[in-house]
């Protein structure tokens, strides 16, 4: 982990933003930043996603704080967590915004591409300047396109992870063990105002009686050690 400046450069109309930063700075996806505007008066930093590559930084996922502008310098830590890793094997890759923006999963559409898969983004959020080869479908197709995929990837707030387990129709002993069912990963949206500094308990997730920090544990968890 490291600390660094970076610099805000560019909001865009879908509420991603442009962060210039060293090479070594730059989340893989599913990481996260933690940033703290060097002009703010806010005791907490900001846990910053990424969302997709670009030229000496990274473009963030939404959302930002609404007090941050272009030009804001930053003063950054990380990459911090467990990202996503797409099995090198996936041609079929589910990318499922549960309840919220895509935006954090973006960065795996070129990775899958990469290897050669099919990719399918499930979101009820629309999302803009998608490659063409990415089918989107509503979420209300979910469970059928997890049948379909040999690796998804979710993106879920803490409070709706029993709701997915329900629509993917997990926590059942024989379902959940089935062989057919795709590797799955997901990142699990917390409060994280310490990023495990302080170990200040605000991102605690009890998965099977045991409690795991989505800072540091996390934020993304394979799916099968949740159900
Ligand atoms: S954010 Fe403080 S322990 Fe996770």
């Amino acid at each position: 982990m490291k600390n660094g400046q970076g610099q805000l450069t560019e909001i865009y109309l879908d509420s991603r933003a442009q962060i210039l930063c060293p090479p070594q700075l730059i989340p893989a996806p599913g990481q996260y930043l933690l940033a703290h505007a060097s002009t703010s008066a806010a005791p907490l930093a900001v846990p910053v996603f990424f969302s997709d590559s670009t030229p000496n930084g990274f473009c963030a996922a939404p959302y930002l704080p609404l007090s941050w502008t272009p030009g804001m310098q930053l003063n950054l830590r990380g990459p911090i967590g467990h990202g996503f890793v797409v099995p090198p094997a996936a041609r079929k890759v589910l990318l499922a915004a549960f309840d919220e923006s895509p935006e954090r999963l973006r960065g795996l559409i070129s990775i899958a591409f990469m290897q050669g898969a099919e990719v399918v983004l499930v979101s009820d959020v629309l999302v803009e300047l998608l490659p063409e080869a990415v089918e989107v479908q509503p979420l209300q197709a979910l469970k059928d396109i997890y049948q379909w995929a040999d690796y998804a990837a979710f993106d879920a707030a803490r409070e709706n992870l029993p709701q997915l387990g329900k629509v993917l129709g997990l926590g059942n002993a024989t379902l959940s063990k089935s062989s057919s069912l795709p590797k799955s990963q997901v990142l699990v949206r917390a409060p994280m105002p310490c990023g495990a500094l302080a170990e200040c308990g605000a991102c605690a997730l009890t998965i099977h009686n045991e409690w795991k920090m989505v800072c540091k544990d996390g934020p993304v968890f394979d799916l099968d050690s949740i159900f």
